[in-house]
């Protein structure tokens, strides 16, 4: 195959971090004249920007004209053959975190299509689906990248598939995979000691905007469960799915039913206590309470919930809103390889999404 002198990209969701990508794309176009890249469709759930011949949009009014456009998004298996008649390659970012997009990455690959993304639905469904991608593209040549689905912009997934591919051996990787969770134990149970109320934590969370509208959807650990089967795949575990090993829910039962988000923040007081006890009895032992993810990698077993940890423990000294993810492999002994940092936001997780636009070029072009 001889190298490619314009790639043309497909832009699937422009929200928090779909922007940042395209600010991101529009310097990198500028900094790297080849191969060329054109920005050919952008699209939301409701609009759509393209020219049927495959023309460039302008990447840098390509929000506004998408605002202002009144062209419907094309259904999306339409998409996908769409796409396939681009007279050039075409790399699809998918921004979205939507499943019926990720479902789709099966044929969008097996048409010679290359997928990178932030969205962690495809690789932590079904194992059926992570199969499937990962055939396609290799069947096709087609490449596919999600640095950003585990940890942001962090180097999480292109580190373990290097310790991996180098021949190393890991035995364990252990972390703190949700930012909302990092910045909850942090101000809940610090290491100096005291720190707020549970209830009144989750609400300070809520209003600075660390959780979801529904706290709920962060408490139940199935975010950090989906990174953590992302990433026990990648390890050579053929976890199911994410409710196929433990994840401890941080909601208390009587208040799963509650009806909204707010009738939820209105009873938590009421649980108090019972976070109070988890912290005092990590107290006791001289320790700290975090939730973590952890991937046991010799006996396979994967988990999510509280575990204590010693004051001088990197997991337990994590500050703010932080991730962490600590490998421990042979050749670092009983030092682990940390990756640390921000594991949230537009400009950082976009970074993540262009780093791997930037492996699939390098490949293609
Ligand atoms: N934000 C972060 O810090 C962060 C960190 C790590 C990973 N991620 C991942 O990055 C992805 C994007 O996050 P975000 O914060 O940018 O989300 P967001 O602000 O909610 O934006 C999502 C975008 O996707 C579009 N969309 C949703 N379903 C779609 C569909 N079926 N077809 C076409 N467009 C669709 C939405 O369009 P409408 O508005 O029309 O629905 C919106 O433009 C998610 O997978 C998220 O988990 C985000």
């Amino acid at each position: 195959m001889s190298p490619a002198s314009q790639v043309n990209i497909a832009v699937i969701g422009a929200g928090g971090v779909g922007k940042c990508f395209l600010s991101q794309l529009q310097g990198l176009a500028a900094r790297k004249p080849s191969p060329k890249l054109n920005l050919v469709y952008i699209a939301t759930s409701r609009k759509a920007l393209y020219n049927e011949n495959f023309a460039p949009i302008d990447v840098g009014s390509a929000i506004d004209s998408l605002a202002s456009s009144s062209k419907a998004p094309h259904a999306l298996p339409a998409t996908v053959d769409y796409l396939s008649g681009s007279p050039h390659p075409v790399v699809l970012v998918d921004n979205t975190s939507s499943q019926d997009v990720a479902a789709l990455y099966p044929s969008f690959l097996s048409k010679g299509i290359s997928v990178v993304t932030p969205n962690k639905k495809a690789f932590s469904g079904s194992y059926k689906l992570w199969q499937d991608i990962f055939s396609a593209a290799s069947s096709s040549g087609a490449k596919v990248y999600h640095e950003s689905s585990v940890g942001a912009g962090l180097p999480v997934i292109s580190t373990l598939n290097e310790l991996i591919d180098t021949g190393d051996k890991v035995t364990k990787i252990e972390g703190v995979f949700s930012g909302t969770m990092s910045f909850l134990f942090n101000s809940f149970a610090p290491v100096a000691g005291q720190g707020g109320k549970w209830s009144a934590e989750v609400k300070k969370a809520q209003s600075l905007g660390y959780t979801e509208p529904d706290p709920r959807d962060d408490l139940n650990g199935l975010d950090v469960a989906r990174k953590l089967t992302i990433l026990a795949r990648i390890a050579g575990i053929p976890v199911e799915s994410p409710e196929s090993f433990p994840v401890q829910s941080l909601i208390p039962k009587a208040l799963e039913s509650c009806s909204s988000g707010d009738e939820f923040l209105e009873k938590l007081p009421e649980f108090d206590s019972q976070m109070e006890e988890v912290k005092a009895e990590a107290e006791r032992a001289g320790k700290v309470v975090r939730f973590v993810g952890s991937i046991d990698v010799a006996s396979k077993s994967v988990k999510v919930g509280l575990e204590k940890f010693d004051a001088s423990h990197p997991i337990a000294a994590l500050q703010g809103s932080d991730n962490i993810i600590n490998f421990y492999t042979e050749r670092y002994g009983s030092n682990p390889l940390i990756v640390q940092g921000a594991g949230a936001g537009g400009d950082v997780t976009a970074m993540g999404v262009t780093g791997d636009l930037l492996k699939v070029l390098r490949q293609i072009s």
